[in-house]
């Protein structure tokens, strides 16, 4: 198989795990939801949707919403959600790097910590852009490399790094790349910071739940555990030791940058 379709296929499985997190997500997506100034009516697309906490929350204002996701599980997911809101959303499993819609199809693109897990980020961002009408929005959140999920990023890929040619994902977070890979496709590019507050009773309580949950560290603690514990204590140690850094009040601080931009 070719290696970035093997990279994906990892992915899917990684990320099936997914859906408790949606509980720490699901604040996040009102605040990119109320910063892309999504109304009633407008066609939407969330990219890499998980379980529809954006999805949901654009189609609770009254747009006609479109998720889409590589991973069945959480699609599952999200069709529960949208249900108990009595909500019809349009849900389709697929890859944000090929997307199955038509150009200019969508009044707002969005992605919340989402296409950042594409491999080839330009290629991504193209599709994002060519399914988006001109005058439209796009806009995503993104984990800066410097704050706490970008170094924890790191440190994942320090133990278990990802393929030739797999962009970093908290590139993402940073102005200046966004702000390049964005190039002259766009006008009015802003940028805006928002914090993702992460309950947990100690750093090693707050590991623990993302071990079992979150993709990258879902596959590490897989790999590890299996071939190294060694390797893997030390992984945990250091880990335990970045999330202190960010530790007060029993939550853990994740601050993150929000991006939105007109597409010309
Ligand atoms: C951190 S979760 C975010 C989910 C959701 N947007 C949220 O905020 O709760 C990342 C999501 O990206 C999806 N994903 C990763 N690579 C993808 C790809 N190439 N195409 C579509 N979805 C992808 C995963 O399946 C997962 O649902």
């Amino acid at each position: 198989m070719d290696p970035l379709e093997s990279f994906k296929d990892a992915q899917k499985k990684n990320w099936a795990h997914f859906a408790p997190l949606e509980m720490q997500t699901t604040p996040c997506a009102a605040q990119l939801v109320k910063r892309a100034g999504i109304r009633s009516g407008q066609n939407v697309l969330d990219v890499c949707c998980g379980t529809g906490v954006v999805s949901v929350t654009a189609a609770l204002l009254g747009a006609n919403v479109t998720g889409l996701d590589l991973t069945p599980e959480l699609l599952q997911r999200a069709r529960e959600n949208a249900n108990m809101a009595n909500l019809k959303i349009d849900w389709h499993e697929g890859d944000v790097e090929k997307l199955s819609f038509g150009d200019a199809a969508f009044d707002a693109v969005l992605s919340q910590f989402g296409h950042i897990f594409a491999p080839r980020p330009e290629v991504a961002l193209a599709e994002m852009l060519r399914v988006l009408k001109p005058g439209g929005t796009i806009a995503f959140s993104t984990w800066p490399p410097e704050l706490f999920v970008g170094r924890m990023f790191a440190l994942t890929a320090g133990y278990l790094p990802a393929p030739p040619g797999v962009a970093p994902p908290p590139q993402w977070g940073d102005p200046n790349i966004v702000r390049q890979r964005l190039g002259g496709a766009v006008k009015d590019i802003l940028f805006d910071r928002a914090t993702m507050l992460v309950f947990g009773l100690s750093p090693a309580h707050h590991r623990a739940f993302s071990e079992r949950s979150a993709g990258p560290l879902v596959r590490l603690v897989a790999e590890l555990s299996a071939s190294d514990p060694g390797k893997l204590a030390e992984f945990r140690r250091q880990y335990d030791a970045l999330a202190a850094e960010y530790f007060e009040d029993n939550t853990i601080r994740q601050d993150y940058l929000i991006t939105r931009a007109t597409k010309l």
